[in-house]
């Protein structure tokens, strides 16, 4: 059946709270649409936390800074909303801009110390908005559960320490990594990439593994490989490393021999598109 498609925050908010009413449990999966098997792999995380699964879709444009890819980033609604008729989910939230931020709007959800590491070096404004617009769709949806992607681990736990922080009522639920067959981890920004820098992109998925298999072994120097994994990506000419960063998987501080999980994430230029991925290395 095709999901409810959802324009306006009060109709969302009278059949959240009418499924409330009758005693049903929301999981809410936000995302910026164009979806791909990793999205999937979310909407199917979130039928089995509650009884009724509400996507959303919108391109949120505080979470973008001037120059970045706003306006070329993919769309195509009918194509997604098939894909949520696929897996069930019972509404679609399709907001327009003016629902979202309309005239005046001035207010927003500010982390303090996550949002400045990784991404936010290259992103300095990027969590903010990614937090305003995540806190006023759990304010809207009020879901008992919503599901993200470990590919943005950063992201997922920013958004676990603001529901901790803020009081929300939702619980944060985070879903492994999907990837290709061939090992690059889905993105709706892969459909940037020729099918030459898709080739190199897989450097990002071979130089993880290469870590990992590494770490696993009891190798323990992050500078030495750190400096493989650099190697390995600038042979690529089409890649230009943005970050590779052994850090502490809670506080993001650079890593040490006191961490007990360890996030190694990176973040490479393929051409003009930024790609990130990540792995957790334990103890
Ligand atoms: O991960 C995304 O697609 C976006 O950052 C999110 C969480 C939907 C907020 O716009």
């Amino acid at each position: 059946m095709t999901p409810k498609v959802i324009k306006t925050i009060g109709e969302m908010r009278r059949l959240s709270r009418q499924w409330r009413r009758e005693g049903q449990r929301i999981a809410l999966v936000p995302t910026m649409g164009f979806l791909h098997e990793g999205h999937l792999s979310l909407i199917r995380r979130a039928r089995k936390a509650a009884d009724k699964t509400v996507v959303s879709i919108y391109v949120n444009p505080t979470q973008f800074a001037p120059g970045e890819d706003l306006d070329k980033y993919p769309r195509d609604f009918e194509r997604d909303l098939k894909l949520c008729a696929e897996e069930r989910a019972d509404a679609v939230f399709f907001p327009e801009n003016h629902e979202m931020y309309p005239p005046g709007y001035q207010t927003y959800v500010f982390n303090e110390h996550l949002s400045d590491k990784l991404c936010g070096q290259t992103r300095p404004t990027h969590f903010k908005g990614v937090t305003t617009i995540v806190a006023k769709l759990f304010n809207i949806v009020e879901a008992d559960a919503a599901v993200f992607g470990q590919k943005d681990a950063q992201q997922a736990l920013i958004i676990r320490n603001m529901a901790r922080d803020l009081n929300f009522r939702t619980n944060i639920i985070v879903a492994p990594i999907v990837r290709e067959n061939d090992g690059l981890a889905m993105s709706s920004r892969n459909k940037y990439l020729t099918p030459d820098q898709r080739k190199q992109a897989l450097v990002l998925n071979k130089s993880l593994r290469y870590a990992e298999k590494q770490w696993q072994e009891g190798l323990r120097d992050m500078a030495r490989l750190k400096a493989d994994i650099y190697t390995m990506i600038s042979a690529r000419n089409a890649c230009r490393v943005d970050y590779i960063s052994f850090v502490d998987a809670c506080t993001l501080e650079e890593a040490d021999s006191r961490s007990p999980e360890i996030l190694l994430a990176l973040a490479v230029f393929v051409g003009t598109t930024r790609l990130i991925d990540n792995v957790l290395l334990r103890r």
